[in-house]
């Protein structure tokens, strides 16, 4: 069977990864043997945004290259659906599988819906409800055209039934769990960024900032503003800055400069990443990702946004929204530092994102797919 993996940015990245090892488990299992292009349409094009997350997670060369880069949405979208579109023609494979919510995964689908080949969506189901984001945008058109909905959760099943494609989906926990399962041992052993960074476990926030809604607006000057407040006045913080958001502060009318406490370096790969979480006494973030590792890996999570498709983390206790309000912030992380760390059992890890085996249940889910 041929697969056609279709991936560009960070996130997917860490999501192809397991999905990559269950491949490689089934061949060696002697089922009907999987062979999966990879595309990589270029989307991010950085190497540390890119070839770090291949690195260190293993993940097979692509063996296409798009190298499409940054553009406008409409831009970026086009010009990736043209180039996926020519490699399903070439290689003409038996389903196209696209991840997550990215500009690259929407390509990935309009390309395989406009040329009858089957698609695989997984993360199927998110909705955040939220129609100006354009991830939401990515995630519904993607399931609308998808033949196998690949859902992380109960809420994402249930908003799919909600959405009439509950036919087409079927359950297999969250690929992220399964990464977060894997690689937190190896985080341990192999990341250095506490002592690069001169960090104490649990004397740190870690922030992350990139999202449109709050990069490209009057918020990033106020949550800017807000988060040196945190950092001076309640907990250092440090703040792996997306080329995006740096683009935003060079480009804005004014001149914001980091705190003394807040440490803004260049992005870094996923076990620093990990390792960070892991450690640090509270996480700011506005990425989906995010607040899910933070939950995973038991830190108090902030997002900066008003509404999350990860509703789970809410319900979990291990998350709160507070948008780009300066006081409810401040709240929040005063609230976080109160409580503490609180490390989810696994039974909560499990209760909500499955067992750490999604992976295999996609692998299963897409050859079960062709009987
Ligand atoms: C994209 C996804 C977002 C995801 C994020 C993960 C969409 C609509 N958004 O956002 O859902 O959370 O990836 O990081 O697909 N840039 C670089 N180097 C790169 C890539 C981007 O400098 O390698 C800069 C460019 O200025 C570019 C900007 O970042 O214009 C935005 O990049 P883009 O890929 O459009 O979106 P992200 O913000 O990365």
């Amino acid at each position: 069977m041929r697969l056609l993996s279709i991936v560009g940015a960070r996130p997917q990245f860490i999501k192809l990864a397991p999905v990559s090892r269950a491949i490689a488990a089934h061949n060696q299992g002697g089922g009907m043997p999987i062979e999966d292009h990879i595309v990589h349409t270029g989307q991010h094009y950085d190497p540390s945004l890119s070839d770090v997350f291949f690195q260190e997670l293993n993940i097979p060369k692509p063996k296409s290259a798009l190298g499409i880069g940054s553009g406008s949405h409409g831009a970026q979208t086009a010009e990736m659906l043209a180039a996926i579109a020519r490699i399903i023609e070439e290689a003409d494979p038996d389903m196209v599988v696209v991840y997550g919510d990215t500009n690259s995964t929407l390509a990935g689908a309009l390309a395989a819906a406009k040329l009858n080949v089957p698609l695989a969506h997984v993360e199927a189901g998110l909705r955040s409800f939220d129609r100006t984001m354009p991830e939401e945008v990515n995630r519904v058109v993607t399931d609308h055209v998808s033949d196998l909905l690949l859902a992380p959760t109960d809420t994402a099943m249930k908003n799919l039934a909600n959405e009439n494609l509950v036919g087409r989906a079927s359950k297999s926990g969250d690929v992220m769990l399964d990464a977060v399962t894997y690689n937190r041992d190896l985080a341990v052993s192999r990341s250095t960024i506490l002592s690069q960074l001169n960090l104490d476990e649990g004397s740190y926030g870690v922030l992350t900032l990139h999202r449109a809604a709050n990069t490209d607006t009057a918020r990033l000057g106020v949550l800017l503003d807000a988060l040196n407040g945190v950092a001076t006045q309640h907990i250092p913080l440090v703040f792996p800055m997306h080329p995006r958001t740096a683009a935003c502060i060079d480009a804005g009318a004014e001149i914001w400069q980091p705190a003394h406490e807040m440490s803004v370096i260049e992005p870094i790969g996923y076990l620093d990443m990990l390792a960070l979480v892991d450690n640090a006494a509270l996480v700011l973030t506005d990425s989906g990702g995010l607040q899910k590792e933070a939950f995973l890996l038991g830190s108090p999570c902030i997002t900066l946004r008003d509404d999350t498709e990860w509703t789970e983390t809410i319900d979990g206790g291990g998350n709160i929204l507070v948008g780009a309000d300066a006081n409810r912030l401040t709240a929040a992380v005063i609230d976080a530092l109160s409580r503490g760390r609180n490390r989810p059992t696994t039974t909560s890890a499990t209760r909500y994102f499955g067992d750490g085996k999604a992976a295999e249940r996609i692998v299963s889910a897409i050859s079960g797919y062709f009987g």
